[in-house]
């Protein structure tokens, strides 16, 4: 088998970063236009936060794991190049806020054409519509020099932010495709041997290149679809007297189900769900199965209608008012142990509460003051002076609930678990309301300090 000596990787993002570092021995150098997050990579101050992360890219990094701008020279010195850039929903054009845009995608792989001198396994990381992996071919075979070959491998991540080293350090599976051809399947035995320097072989699997690539979108839609259903049973346990907690219980110990991602919550985040559904329902649409792509579709409008429903909640609750009320908001990432924010649906809270002229007081443990004016002001197309006033940013969860009126608790960060309510309540107007969407308190105990307490999924019917 070819046995692979040097990587590269093109995207040093929360894919590219992590998934290299826990590569061992083989000399890795992960490249990426992007200077500033080059220079977070190479310092003490890593661009993302993960658990574990820091701890591993140290150990690794100017031994075998190399951060650089040099794309060329990486490219140049790889015999196997991953291609980890970012795929997000196109914005507009043929298929605006639907298909995946593949632009960064695409200029990867002509540089990879452009600047190979021998020949190259390039594997798809990023999640792609079902067939990129020949348009990547096309690019590759036209622009490539004579005697250059490329084979093309899908190897989708299925890493969980948060958990990211963790996953990666033992994952359920290493998904590869291949063209079933002689070349292909060399090419698919070199990268599975990269592999199995550290998961067992049994947890390799290797199908088509079609497969695999629709089965990342198959793994996030079928994920996303089990919290979207939660979600709509949620909205029937508060008119009911049902719990969601126990439904969700009672209906995960069933084997053939499984008790995870059975959560429900205040609607799912993350740069990945909502992005690669729609990707589905766009291919859908194009292969002409319109049935199935309203059955797809069906999973992100629930999701929205979570979101929406529990704002809406917020405002009947406080008397159908909340115009100049102050309300906190702990939590800004979109679920607990990463910083990041993006689709967070702290965002769209947000923004629902500032369109109420309500004013909204911000804390989250891992999430900058910067990102969270860049999030509320979408990347500059909001201006910000208009909210400034109704917007503060605190610096601890006491700050942050201090004279609130209604605290809305948006990620399930752990330490909003142990809080010391009652000294919460003490500064806190009367009635004061606490909103849990995310399932994490300790309903009895809070009202029991005398907090007026809505939880989603469990309603007040006896
Ligand atoms: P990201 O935005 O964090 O990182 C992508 C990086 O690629 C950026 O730093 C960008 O500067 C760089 N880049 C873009 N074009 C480039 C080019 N031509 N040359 C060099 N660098 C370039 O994105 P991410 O979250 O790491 O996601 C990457 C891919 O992995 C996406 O397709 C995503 O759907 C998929 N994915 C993400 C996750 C996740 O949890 N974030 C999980 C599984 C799969
Ligand atoms: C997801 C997939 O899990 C991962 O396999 C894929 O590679 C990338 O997309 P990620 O988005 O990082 O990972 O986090 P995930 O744990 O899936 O959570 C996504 C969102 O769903 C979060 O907002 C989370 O809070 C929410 N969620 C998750 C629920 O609301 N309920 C659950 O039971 C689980």
């Amino acid at each position: 088998p070819i046995e692979v000596k040097k990587i590269c990787c093109i995207g040093a993002g929360y894919v590219g970063g992590p998934t290299c570092a826990v590569i061992p021995h083989i000399q890795v150098t992960i490249v990426d236009l992007n200077q500033q997050r080059i220079d977070a990579w190479n310092s003490d101050e890593l661009p993302i936060y993960e658990p574990g992360l820091d701890e591993v890219v140290k150990k690794a990094r100017g031994k075998n794991l190399f951060f650089s701008t040099d794309v060329d020279k990486g490219i140049e010195e790889a015999d196997l190049i991953f291609v980890s850039v970012n795929t997000p929903t196109k914005k507009s054009g043929i298929g605006a806020g639907f298909a995946a845009d593949l632009k960064f995608l695409q200029l990867a792989t002509r540089r990879i054409a452009e600047v190979a001198k021998s020949s190259k396994i390039v594997v798809e990381k990023s999640t792609v519509p079902c067939r990129t992996a020949d348009a990547m071919r096309t690019i590759l075979e036209a622009n490539s020099k004579p005697g250059c070959h490329f084979d093309i491998l899908s190897n989708p991540e299925f890493l969980a932010e948060g958990t990211a080293i963790e996953d990666l350090f033992a994952p359920d599976r290493v998904l590869i495709g291949s063209l079933q051809t002689q070349q292909g399947l060399d090419a698919c035995a070199a990268l599975a041997g990269v592999y199995a320097n550290w998961v067992p072989r049994e947890r390799i699997l290797t199908v088509g290149l079609w497969s695999s690539e629709l089965s990342k979108l198959a793994a996030n839609a079928m994920l996303a679809q089990r919290i979207s259903s939660v979600n709509a049973l949620s909205a029937i346990c508060e008119a009911t007297g049902a719990n969601i907690d126990e439904v969700a219980y009672a209906v995960g110990k069933d084997t053939r189900m499984g008790s995870k991602f059975l959560k429900a919550s205040v609607g799912f985040g993350g740069s990945c769900f909502q992005k690669d559904i729609l990707n589905l329902v766009y291919l859908s649409e194009s292969l002409h199965l319109p049935e199935v792509a309203k059955y797809w579709r069906a999973v992100v409008e629930m999701n929205e209608y979570q979101k929406s429903r529990f704002a809406n909640k917020v405002v009947d609750t406080l008397f159908n008012t909340i115009t100049g009320k102050k309300i906190a908001i702990l939590g800004w990432a979109f679920k607990k142990d990463t910083g990041d924010t993006r689709e967070s649906p702290a965002i769209t809270l947000a923004n629902h509460f500032l369109t109420e002229k309500a004013r909204i007081n911000i804390y989250d443990p891992q999430v900058s003051k910067d990102q969270i004016w860049l999030d509320l002001t979408d990347y500059g197309d909001i201006p910000a002076e208009p909210i400034k006033p109704h917007v503060t940013i605190s610096q601890s969860v006491e700050e942050a609930c201090h004279n609130a009126e209604a605290i809305v608790i948006c990620t399930e960060w752990d330490e909003f678990k142990t809080l010391d309510w009652q000294k919460i309540y003490d500064n806190c107007p009367r009635p004061a309301f606490v909103f849990d969407g995310r399932l994490i308190l300790d309903r009895k105990a809070l009202t029991d300090i005398g907090f007026k307490v809505t939880s989603i999924g469990t309603g007040d019917r006896l």
